[in-house]
């Protein structure tokens, strides 16, 4: 049995910058091939993958292998600016409020609904419904539809991974997510009506198979921070961040395109496909450049954020119109 421990305090302790060091010096490592030089396998410097039976969800993070390296031009963004400067509107409008509100958000139980097009619907306690995917890290860079971008360690698992385990029938063409709300004991942020609670999102089935979409359980080798979307949120690297859910308590397979929530709130200006797109102005601002956080200089934003290979997903579709 899996115990998810979740801190209730949203401050950043001296461990936890300790860890970025810790985690910093383990990525040194990797990097200069000390480990493969001196015979050691990769599989031995992280004991912990070589026992497909580890339970600790907290170890299975600490020890998962990175799948997807940084890039030449891009630097991790510290732990700090990662869960300091944060969209989280259930925890407030504020960028700090997700880190201040953080302990607000109660993460343990938690579990899953899957409904829909699908032939294994019900509700699993998160620990089960870890329990058969194998946890990696991936390093991607977020860009929000606001212009700023960073650069995130994630730790967690294909989408892909988890869609094939409820077996979608023929008819599900798309996937929905929604965000914890209860009406009666709603979270800081969900007693404004900034958005129709509770945040959803959707993506379309390929998109959703697509092996670069991940689900996010841990960051910096640890679980995820609370104004990250704890314990359980998507990643879509290719997509404005809004379209990366937090916090997710249900998986619908539909037959039909989902309504997602910035979308319902102004379909002028956030579309359901929001593909990060240079070209495409949002209606009050341009997307051509974007602002790493903690850099001075505004860099060029990528088509696609840089994550080229995800393009023929849309080949029959006009990139110059804001979807
Ligand atoms: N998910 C929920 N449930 N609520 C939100 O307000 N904000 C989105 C996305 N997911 C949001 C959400 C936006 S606009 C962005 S840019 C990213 O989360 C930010 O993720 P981060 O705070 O981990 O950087």
């Amino acid at each position: 049995m899996v115990h998810i421990k979740t801190t209730r305090n949203s401050e950043i302790s001296e461990n936890q910058v300790t860890d970025e060091k810790v985690y910093r010096q383990r990525r040194n490592f990797i990097r200069t091939g000390v480990a493969t030089s001196v015979g050691i396998s990769l599989a031995s410097y992280f004991p912990v993958l070589a026992h497909a039976a580890v339970s600790n969800l907290a170890e299975r993070i600490s020890g998962a292998r990175n799948t997807r390296s940084l890039d030449e031009a891009d630097e991790l963004n510290s732990l700090e600016d990662i869960t300091r400067y944060n969209n989280f509107y259930e925890l407030g409008t504020g960028k700090e409020d997700p880190h201040e509100k953080a302990g607000a958000l109660v993460t343990d139980p938690w579990s899953v609904t899957i409904e829909g097009e699908c032939e294994k619907p019900g509700t699993y306690a998160l620990e089960d419904f870890l329990k058969p995917v194998g946890l990696e890290e991936r390093i991607y860079r977020l860009r929000c539809v606001e212009a700023w971008s960073m650069v995130i360690p994630w730790v967690g698992f294909p989408l892909a991974d988890l869609i094939k385990q409820y077996q979608p029938t023929s008819a599900a063409r798309y996937v929905a997510f929604e965000t914890v709300y209860d009406a009666r004991n709603p979270l800081p942020g969900q007693y404004s009506p900034v958005l129709k609670w509770p945040y959803r999102e959707g993506l379309r089935m390929d998109e959703a198979m697509h092996p670069l979409t991940f689900m996010a359980v841990g960051l910096y080798g640890k679980t995820l921070p609370n104004q990250n979307g704890a314990p359980l949120r998507l990643v879509v690297p290719w997509k404005y961040g809004f379209k990366s859910i937090k916090s997710i308590v249900k998986i619908e397979f539909t037959e039909y395109e989902p309504p997602t929530s910035w979308n319902m709130a102004n379909a002028r200006e956030y579309g359901f496909y929001s593909n990060v797109n240079p070209e495409v102005a949002h209606r009050r601002w341009s997307q051509k450049k974007e602002r790493r956080v903690g850099e001075l200089f505004k860099r060029d934003t990528l088509m696609f954020n840089g994550y080229e290979e995800v393009a023929h997903l849309y080949a029959d579709m006009d990139l110059r119109k804001n979807y």
